[in-house]
């Protein structure tokens, strides 16, 4: 076995979906705040769209895709965050966002040089360590913190390390803590990583999931040595369809491109159509916008109310809440599971995790109306037991 993974701990939602299969066995109501996996229907128009592209032959789709797809991304783009992409040479589709982030440092991790280090923010989705570990790469996680706003500080950042950094990851609006990036930390973060010759990747899967005002994209602030990653799954609830996009630096996206045919990751002809559909209308958007919004609402009322602290989530559908001093979130979340509510404990997104706990909006607007009811009584009973 591949010795560079032989100590990764289990997938962490694996864990989760061990937990509530037992639940569920045992016949008890679930109240599934755990994986970012919505239960919203996918838009008719969506689903129409894929019925109808489903052809009698069904051949090997292109890794380069769909040109009318990537036009209409190139479109929604302009549109979106006001910048142009050329559709031929800077957008490729992709398999999710997920694949794509994973594969990313094969491509672009020389192992045979010392500039192989990776930078990430942490806690945080647990993707880019991964794809940095198989890839061969050097993980340089750097803890987040609260007291600036879960933004990653490049600029504490040793010198000797940058140096030896090919790739950052950054993910704003960020899982698991729902913090957003102004433009100015956008300009800063590209500005030392162009002066570092380091490839500065932005996964971008929640920009169109806020309730305030409509986060950026780095593309914003220039293209070049910046690659996004976009996504279908959350802005208009199609996980299963895994279908997302990479954006940015031609000659990147180009040699990535080149490789990707290794891969056998090409989105399917069918989904590509549909993603089509998805990418040129954003009412369903809106209309997922409002219902998260509501759940939001609901979540900031309670936890309030239960005297916890938590980052205002802006965008996301995550809420990222810390517990009382002393007392570890694994244990809580043991607790809650026991009255059938589930929440992913801090570690689970690795370092600086401890203590805090992440729920995803992903229950109905009305079992989250449910659950606050059972939560709380379950929230009283551990803390009279911890009295
Ligand atoms: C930060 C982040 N990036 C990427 C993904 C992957 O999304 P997908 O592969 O469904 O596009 C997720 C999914 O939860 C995520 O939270």
């Amino acid at each position: 076995m591949n010795s560079r993974i032989r100590n990764l701990k289990a997938y962490p939602m694996d864990r989760l979906v061990k937990a509530k299969e037992e639940l569920k066995a045992a016949g008890k109501k679930i109240y599934d705040f755990g994986t970012g996996d919505p239960k919203e229907p996918t838009a008719e128009f969506i689903r129409r769209a894929l019925i109808e592209a489903v052809p009698e032959v069904s051949q090997y789709p292109t890794v380069k895709g769909r040109k009318d797809l990537r036009e209409t991304i190139a479109n929604w783009f302009k549109n979106r965050f006001g910048v142009e992409l050329d559709p031929e040479l800077e957008v490729i589709p992709t398999a999710g966002s997920k694949e794509a982030i994973f594969h990313f440092p094969l491509v672009f991790i020389d192992t045979d040089t010392e500039k192989r280090r990776v930078i990430y923010g942490t806690p945080a989705y647990p993707v880019y360590e991964r794809g940095t570990l198989f890839a061969g790469g050097e993980p340089y996680p750097v803890e987040l913190r609260y007291e600036d706003s879960f933004l990653l500080r490049l600029d504490r950042v040793p010198r000797s390390i940058l140096e030896e950094t090919a790739i950052v990851w950054i993910n704003y609006p960020h899982n698991p803590t729902g913090a957003v990036a102004p433009l100015s930390y956008l300009e800063e973060t590209y500005g030392i990583c162009r002066e570092y010759e380091i490839i500065l990747c932005s996964d971008e899967c929640y920009t169109e999931i806020y309730f305030e005002r409509p986060p950026h994209s780095l593309l914003e602030v220039g293209k070049e040595g910046a690659v996004v990653f976009h996504s279908l799954s959350k802005r208009s609830g199609m996980t299963g369809y895994r279908s997302g996009f990479v954006a940015g630096d031609r000659e990147i996206v180009q040699t990535y491109l080149k490789y990707r045919s290794s891969f056998g990751v090409a989105s399917p002809d069918f989904i590509q159509q549909a993603a089509r559909a998805a990418w040129s209308d954003e009412e369903h958007v809106k209309e997922r916008r409002q219902i998260f919004k509501e759940k939001r609402d609901i979540f900031v009322k309670f936890f309030k109310e239960l005297g916890l602290e938590f980052l205002y989530p802006e965008a996301t559908f995550y809420f990222w809440v810390k517990l009382p001093e002393g007392i570890s979130s694994e244990e809580y979340a043991l607790h809650l599971l026991s009255y059938g509510i589930v929440i992913s404990p801090g570690e689970f997104f690795g370092k600086g995790g401890e203590g805090s706990f992440r729920i995803a909006l992903v229950p109905t607007l009305k079992e989250c109306q449910e659950a606050v009811k059972v939560w709380k009584i379950a929230h009283k009973e551990f803390m009279e037991k911890k009295r």
